[in-house]
């Protein structure tokens, strides 16, 4: 059989079709007419042609079983001298796992026993009268086909055969819901009147807080662009030139520490308008979530929790708590500062405060438990967690043993209770206290209060210090909060920043805030962060004489795309959202990037490289 082109074929590529109807249309083609995975007892009778891969082959003596797989799902083809021809019957013998195929027969009621009903096909089976092989496919390297017992292969086995690992159901799904979220995003802010525009790949640094990733320019030799880290400055210009209502799923790229949540190049929803107010802001993305959450199989209620940042480091020591458990960090500076211990004494004198956990019936938990839960706070940078039991005959535990007996009850902690608790400067414990709560969530296997947990932090703080020096907490164009900006000169920490993030599940979603539109106030916060005038003007003139040309009030927000569909589906990684994602050392495994490049490449760009000296290796295997 030749591959012939299917006549009258209802297929159009120029047809228009409404785009959220095209995902369920039958996907005829001039070489098939059907998706495998559409087919059901309704279809029996039906002469189809179907294409597809090998899942699987089941040969049963005379008769041979193929599980023939599309992105559609997986339909039993068989095979048998009663109803297939000679040499496509010869041919099916010779199929191996993978190999691409084209079958033409009939769609037949499966018998009663042999039904599947975990297969939405599973009621019929395809018997075919006529098989050609489209594509030969090597042995995978790793099997699609997996049985219930199977685990998957190692990730980094997968990631180098990402062309298989991506024919998983799994991976398909994820991607399928990714891009039916992003339509649903352009198609919301599109009613409201935003405008989708493009901004450069190549262009000048913006201050993320990363690395840039730089690009040698090679009629400009000895030069760099910079590839965004996001498209900040150039939202906001969009706004000084009038655009008032901007959107774009923006790539952004960032040379930076990754994690299980970060990858060096992701995606954003990322918005910017004019003449608004954050509640403008908050209202529209609450709506875009409200929006979204059906799509995802999730919840989510507008208004959402609202909690300042500080409020959310006292309450749990972290600015994205996950508030789908209610155990809270409660302040015992008053009842244990005058406690009979040196640490706890000291932690007070020195500014800092006894924070903790009453876990009731916490008292359960071992030793060893106890220790681990430890080990969570010293990994977040604490040098100890102190902990009591409170027990028939007294306490047991570090703390217990500075406890009197009023302590107890005026910490509300009951026998059977546990203590757990960190002294210092919030700085430190903090950190600590919010690592200790997931901790203690997990070890006590605490019950959640809602499974869906949206909250809005609000009032970040402008600036952080670290190592002496001021940083831009978000970035170094938030608007200072009006009631604070008088002690941006003597106490530029103490400064609240008109900005906001969504959280959802314990994970940061988005982050935003009002923008400064005047000049002068923008230039005072650069120097702030230490950038002399000269300097200032090398790296944002132009956005200052766009601020100084008619720059209207403005804010925005951007929220991580990749991030909010791994947490919308609750897979690990986002490597299991991204179709050809890096490792942790930012390495492409599959097509091998970075690669060096040829050393005349390299005088092109008037470019040499050092050889490495012993030491500076990243490390290189993650
Ligand atoms: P921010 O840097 O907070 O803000 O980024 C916004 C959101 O993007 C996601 N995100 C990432 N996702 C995957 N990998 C990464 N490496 C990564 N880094 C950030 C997070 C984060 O909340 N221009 C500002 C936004 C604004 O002020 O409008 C910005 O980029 O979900």
């Amino acid at each position: 059989m030749r591959t012939q082109d299917i006549e009258d074929s209802e297929a159009s590529s120029t047809g228009e079709v409404d785009p959220v109807e095209r995902t369920s249309a039958p996907a005829r083609t001039r070489m098939r007419s059907r998706m495998v995975g559409d087919l059901d007892r309704e279809d029996v009778g039906r002469q189809e042609t179907l294409a597809g891969w090998v899942h699987r082959r089941r040969d049963l003596g005379g008769l041979l079983f193929v599980d023939l797989r599309d992105r559609s799902g997986l339909v039993q083809v068989s095979v048998g001298p009663d109803w297939t021809e000679a040499a496509s019957l010869e041919l099916a013998h010779r199929l191996g796992a993978e190999d691409v195929v084209r079958v033409t027969g009939e769609v037949c009621l499966r018998p009663e026993d042999a039904r599947n009903p975990d297969l939405p096909t599973g009621e019929v089976e395809f018997r075919v009268r006529e098989l050609e092989l489209l594509n030969g496919a090597v042995t995978p390297v790793i099997p699609v086909y997996r049985g219930p017992e199977d685990e998957l292969p190692a990730e980094e086995l997968r990631l180098r055969h990402r062309n298989l690992d991506l024919r998983r159901f799994e991976l398909q799904e994820n991607l399928a819901l990714r891009h039916s979220l992003i339509l649903t995003t352009r198609n919301y802010f599109d009613r409201l009147g935003f405008l989708e525009v493009e901004t450069p790949i190549l262009t000048k640094p913006t201050p993320e807080g990363a690395r840039d990733y730089l690009v040698p320019s090679r009629v400009h030799s000895g030069e760099f662009y910079a590839l965004p880290q996001s498209p900040q400055i150039y939202k906001q210009i969009l706004m000084a030139s009038g655009f008032d209502r901007y959107m774009q799923i923006a790539r952004c790229f960032r040379d930076e520490d990754l994690r299980a949540d970060r990858q060096p190049e992701f995606t954003q929803i990322d918005l910017e308008a004019a003449f608004v107010s954050a509640e403008d802001i908050l209202e529209w993305i609450e709506g875009l979530m409200a929006a979204l959450a059906p799509v995802a199989g999730i919840e989510a209620t507008p208004p959402f929790m609202r909690m300042s940042w500080t409020e959310a480091m006292d309450r749990f020591g972290s600015d994205r708590p996950d508030l789908r458990w209610e155990l809270e960090v409660e302040d015992w500076t008053e009842v244990l500062g005058s406690a009979d211990s040196n640490i706890l004494k000291g932690a007070v004198a020195k500014g800092g405060r006894i924070r903790g956990f009453r876990i009731p019936d916490g008292a359960s938990l071992s030793r060893r438990e106890i220790e681990e839960i430890e080990g969570s706070a010293r990994a977040a940078g604490a040098p100890g967690l102190l902990w009591a039991k409170r027990t028939d005959d007294g306490g047991s535990g570090p703390l217990s043993r500075w406890l009197e007996e009023g302590h107890w009850d005026a910490l509300d902690a009951r026998e059977g209770d546990l203590l757990l608790a960190a002294a210092g400067p919030d700085r430190v414990t903090s950190p600590a206290l919010s690592a200790t709560r997931s901790a203690v969530i997990g070890a006590m296997e605490l019950a959640r209060v809602r499974d869906h947990a949206w909250l809005w932090v609000l009032d970040f703080p402008l600036f952080e210090e670290e190592d002496g020096k001021v940083w831009a907490n978000h970035h170094p164009f938030v608007l200072p909060h009006p009631e604070d900006v008088h002690r941006l000169g003597e106490d530029p920490l103490s400064v609240r920043g008109i900005a906001y993030d969504l959280v959802y599940n314990g994970s940061e979603l988005g982050s935003g805030s009002l923008r400064i539109h005047d000049p002068a106030l923008q230039r005072r916060v650069l120097g702030i962060l230490g950038l002399d005038d000269q300097e200032i003007d090398r790296k944002f003139g132009f956005l200052l004489e766009a601020l100084a040309s008619g720059a209207p009030p403005h804010g925005g927000i951007a929220l991580g795309m990749d991030r909010m569909v791994k947490d919308f589906l609750g897979v690990p990684s986002l490597r299991d959202v991204i179709a050809f994602p890096k490792t942790t050392a930012a390495r492409a495994l599959f097509e091998g990037a970075p690669a060096p490049v040829d050393s005349e490449d390299l005088r092109e760009l008037r470019l040499r490289i050092e050889p490495r000296s012993s030491g500076t290796d990243r490390g290189d295997d993650g």
